[in-house]
């Protein structure tokens, strides 16, 4: 499974990205609002920090308005791809600018059979929001699950994006139920680092190496 940053902060593209381990990064709204500054220069700053696809939100409600919104923030950068909200404006505006060869990804998808149309109007990606599903006590789990077999069982190119993901176990039920994408707040990112047995064989080798100061010269 791939990893994406969800993130409307360039640092934390720049300090997760040092790691190597992400393929992507999603935004929203919400997330480049709490940010501030221009948007537009936030997200090509996203862009050039990482080697995958980003994704920039429209917020227009009528088809014609997303798919203008569409066109322009893909002019942003070439890693862009444009995220529609579901709704009969957001698969129309899917359709429309997948026919035009600009990736989509279809956010806000609750159920297996939103995925279904999402898929057959051409997104790329369609993502699923666990945490916001289990927010509501709906098992993210199970439902992760039935939009995972309804697309590859049937086949679709369409990939799974696990997205409002709040905890490394979210992360990992992700992967598990063969999503091809999770997007991870920076957060639960560095959740994900942490086992106190990791710190405390690190904290011990330390110990025992300096204990013989003269190996060190051996590393030199
Ligand atoms: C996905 O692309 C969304 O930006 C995000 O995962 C939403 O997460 P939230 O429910 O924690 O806001």
């Amino acid at each position: 499974m791939k990893l994406f940053i969800d993130t409307g902060s360039v640092a934390e593209v720049e300090e997760i990205a040092a790691w190597g381990v992400l393929a992507g990064a999603t935004t929203n709204p919400s997330l480049l609002a709490k940010e501030g500054g221009d948007p537009g220069e936030t997200l090509r700053r996203i862009c050039d920090l990482v080697d995958g696809p980003v994704s920039a939100e429209v917020v227009a409600a009528d088809a014609a308005g997303m798919i203008e919104q569409g066109r322009a923030l893909y002019g942003l950068h070439e890693h862009i791809v444009v995220k529609t909200p579901f709704s009969p404006a957001g698969l129309e505006a899917a359709h429309v600018l997948s026919e035009d060869e600009i990736p989509v990804n279809m956010t806000l998808v609750f159920t297996a059979s939103q995925a279904l149309l999402a898929a057959e109007a051409g997104a790329t990606f369609v993502s699923c929001f666990m945490g916001r599903l289990d927010d509501v006590s709906i098992d993210s789990g199970e439902t992760l699950q039935g939009i995972v077999e309804a697309l590859h069982t049937g086949q679709s190119v369409a990939a799974v994006l696990a997205a409002s993901i709040r905890s490394p176990q979210h992360a990992v039920l992700a992967a598990r139920l063969g999503c091809e994408v999770a997007t991870i707040p920076a957060k639960v990112l560095r959740q994900m680092l942490d086992h106190p047995l990791t710190t405390a064989g690190t904290e011990r080798f330390t110990a025992d190496w300096r204990s013989r100061p003269e190996l060190g010269e051996w590393m030199t």
